[in-house]
């Protein structure tokens, strides 16, 4: 019997394909697998862990029984939340009603998702996209729809392009703001032109903040639920992941219209009914005045990295026109000559750096890698080093090609 066909709905078959486009993922980890001294600038997962204070305070809640049920969010936590939307962010809601803790922000997207979209609603999303909201639009049932954006416009959206594809059908739009893979920041005003455009089509805005706080360059992360006029239109989405060098926690959450956020936690009570409590008392201490110099120290420290990486990829011939995002990123390897997939296969085998190439990400990657910055200096050191000669090669292959 063919069990998938019995059992698998069809609208989830492809499911796996879409996520990864043409790049063969599967074959790509092998040949990673098989090499010594990788340099893997593939990964989200930074080796950076999360601030003293939180482990402690997380320690603490295990051995002194705070390890109950917390439904929407432990009352402390989203107290906490509410103060850092309002101070950092200069969002304002009613922290006790408006906001729901989520395990990861990974839930909060797909949270939002079951509760948006009747099948064949559609969403649009950035090309390249992160392949997360892509799945979480296709587990509601959803279709995404990708608006093309580019590195030659530092990967924001036109938001002539965004409303050029807004059916009957559509939604919302959903972005990563600092952007992964593509470390756009978006400026106040393509945040508000975006936000004009959800009111005249009447659709709503999901942006996703989880890199908010790696912004370099005098470059400032706005939240779009901060500008006059979102209160009803934009539900943002964050986390700890990132920001907090929190990824195995899995606590994220959503600021939501007050409209949305009863309906909201009823489906996020059906999907995993709460994040865990331990971790949610050290999400508080991560978020206190205590463990502030320690992430003051991880900013310092992914701008140092990012700062190198350039430095280097300009020395080997090959200078970026920087976005301001800092942990991931795009790498323009254009004047190759050659497809992304060749070149991070090169990139690999013969430098043993590892980047996906960024049509991983939507066809609108084609031409570039994406990095993530997750490795120790020294490891990034190591493998510049090493990819310094690969790309001398590459470059002046080309010019011999034409
Ligand atoms: C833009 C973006 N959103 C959401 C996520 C999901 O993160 P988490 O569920 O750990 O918060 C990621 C993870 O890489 C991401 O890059």
């Amino acid at each position: 019997m063919n069990f998938t066909q019995r059992f698998i709905p069809a609208f989830r078959r492809d499911f796996k394909a879409r996520d990864s486009g043409s790049f063969d993922r599967p074959r790509y980890l092998k040949i990673a697998s098989e090499l010594k001294d990788l340099a893997s600038l593939n990964s989200g997962d930074p080796d950076l862990t999360a601030a003293p204070a939180a482990v402690e305070a997380a320690v603490d809640a295990l051995r002194t029984g705070k390890t109950h049920y917390v439904y929407r969010g432990l009352p402390e936590l989203l107290e906490a939340l509410g103060r850092k939307l309002a101070t950092e962010n200069h969002v304002t809601v009613d922290a006790r009603t408006q906001i729901i803790v989520t395990n990861g922000s990974a839930e909060a997207a797909t949270a939002v998702f079951q509760t948006l979209l009747e099948p064949g609603d559609e969403i649009l999303t950035t090309d390249p996209y992160y392949s997360g909201h892509v799945g979480s639009i296709l587990t509601a049932r959803g279709v995404p729809v990708l608006v093309p954006t580019s590195g030659d416009t530092l990967w924001e959206p036109d938001p002539a392009e965004v409303e050029a594809r807004i059916t009957p059908r559509t939604k919302g739009f959903i972005f990563a703001n600092p952007g992964n893979p593509s470390a756009a920041v978006y400026r106040r005003e393509t945040l508000q032109a975006l936000l004009d455009l959800a009111h005249r089509r009447n659709i709503l805005m999901i942006p996703d903040e989880l890199f908010e706080r790696y912004v370099y360059d005098g470059h400032r992360h706005i939240s779009m639920a901060s500008l006059p006029g979102a209160a009803d239109r934009v539900i943002t989405l964050g986390g700890f992941s990132k920001s907090y060098c929190m990824t195995g926690w899995r606590l994220g959450w959503i600021a939501a219209p007050s409209w949305l956020a009863g309906i909201l936690e009823q489906v996020r009570y059906a999907m995993s009914m709460a994040a865990g409590t331990p971790n949610q008392w050290g999400a508080v201490a991560a978020l206190s005045e205590a463990a502030a110099p320690y992430y003051a120290q991880v900013y310092r420290t992914y701008g140092e990295r990012r700062a190198f990486f350039l430095q280097a990829l300009a020395a080997a011939g090959l200078p970026q026109r920087a976005t301001p995002g800092g942990f991931v990123g795009m790498l323009d390897i254009r004047r190759t000559g050659r497809p992304s997939g060749e070149v991070a296969e090169i990139f690999l085998r013969e430098g043993r750096v590892a980047m996906w190439p960024a049509t991983a990400f939507g066809p609108h990657g084609e031409g570039w890698l994406r990095y993530g910055l997750v490795v120790p200096l020294d490891t990034l050191k190591e493998g510049m080093a090493r990819l310094a000669p690969v790309i001398r090669t590459l470059l002046r292959s080309d010019v011999t090609r034409v």
